[in-house]
């Protein structure tokens, strides 16, 4: 079978790999159909991860069919649309035992620390394996994880149906949390510095868009909640300027602060702005058994998977993918491998 992989930094190519043994106990057989591509992929294809080791077969945003199932699977059949959860942990850590295995001491992420899902046939675990409705398109579906890693950040900030929320950041990760927030019912701002993006949060729902690199973020934030800050907001940017200005100044008396993105730089943080306000700053990484909410927005029509998927690439086509994301970064929100 063929796979896409990495086989050094900046090296990726169409690899031929043994197919998978049948599936033991408890595992299930995959035909993939479908792998979004991520900003984390393009950091394991250019050696930008810290985690990843080589040669790595990609993805993590996988949905499929089920080709077969193991001894003692329950709920799943051949022919059964699937996606899959990727996401691994040890199970006994303190995270794990506080049933928060996303953030386990050892966690491990599909196409990163581990082989991924860019390839024809992949094994997982039945925990690992959700269905999903036959109606959905397999491009949707593998939007699913996407969408988790937004359930996950509403969660972690306790978003509410009145919330006022602001979202710093308007590629795929903001605007999949900016579609779950406008179908929790709450008001939601948009900041970025690229006005295509901003179109694109315009598309999804926001209430008001800010171009950050023209306007100024403080002085929209004091109009759009009659001087009070945003009592939530969401710094999915990666810019350390962005959680700077948030702590220290977007952020209402007793608000949240839920932080997604990771510079490598570190942040001029005043406690006494943390302290003043108790504010809530929370880290919010990957998912935690968010599968099942993320699917119910995808199936329901709560959230929009066709206002993020911009672009789909054969998968033999992955070496022409990657090159048009970038250089064409603002253009391109969600592009998709077809297998
Ligand atoms: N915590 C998690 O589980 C998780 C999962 C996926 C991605 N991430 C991280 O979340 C962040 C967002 O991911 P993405 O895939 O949407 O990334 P992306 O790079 O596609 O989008 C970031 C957006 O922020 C905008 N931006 C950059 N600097 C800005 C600034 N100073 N002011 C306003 N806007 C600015 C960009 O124009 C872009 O539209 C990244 O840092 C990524 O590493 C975290
Ligand atoms: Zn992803
Ligand atoms: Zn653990």
């Amino acid at each position: 079978m063929k796979a896409v992989e990495v086989a050094r930094p900046g090296v990726l190519a169409i690899a031929e790999r043994p197919m998978p043994p049948d599936p033991g106990p408890d595992e299930i057989l995959i035909k993939v159909k479908a792998v979004g591509i991520c900003g984390s992929d393009m950091h394991v294809y250019r050696g930008r991860s810290a985690f990843a080791t080589y040669p790595r077969v990609i993805g993590h945003e996988i949905s499929g069919e089920v080709a077969s199932v193991g001894k003692g699977v329950l709920g799943l059949s051949a022919g059964d649309k699937v996606v899959v959860d990727p996401v691994i942990s040890c199970g006994s850590c303190y995270a794990c035992r506080l049933g928060r295995p996303n953030v386990c001491r050892d966690v491990k992420c599909l196409g990163v620390h581990v082989d991924g899902g860019a390839q024809e046939y992949i094994i997982a675990t039945r925990d690992k394996v959700y269905k999903v409705s036959q109606s959905l398109s397999f491009e949707a579906a593998s939007t699913v994880e996407p969408y988790s890693i937004a359930a996950q950040a509403l969660s972690r900030g306790r978003a509410v149906g009145d919330d006022m929320a602001l979202v710093c950041g308007a590629g795929p990760i903001g605007l999949v949390i900016l579609q779950g927030l406008k179908a929790l019912g709450a008001k939601v701002a948009v900041a970025d510095v690229v006005d295509s993006r901003l179109k694109m949060a315009v598309s999804c729902g926001a209430d008001a868009v800010v171009n950050s690199s023209t306007q100024d973020l403080e002085r929209f934030a004091v109009d759009f909640t009659g001087s009070e800050g945003f009592p939530l907001i969401f710094e999915a940017t990666g810019s350390i300027q962005v959680l700077e200005l948030v702590v220290s100044k977007l952020a209402s008396q007793a608000g949240r602060v839920v932080v997604l993105g990771y510079p490598p730089e570190k942040a001029q943080i005043s406690p006494l702005d943390i302290m003043r306000r108790e504010l809530d700053i929370l880290g919010s990484r990957l998912n935690n058994k968010q599968f099942p909410t993320a699917i119910k927005w995808v199936e329901r029509g709560d959230v929009d998977p066709s206002k993020i998927i911009s672009h789909a690439f054969p998968f033999q086509d992955a070496q022409k993918a990657i090159s048009f994301i970038e250089e064409n970064p603002h253009e391109v929100c969600k592009a998709i491998l077809k297998f």
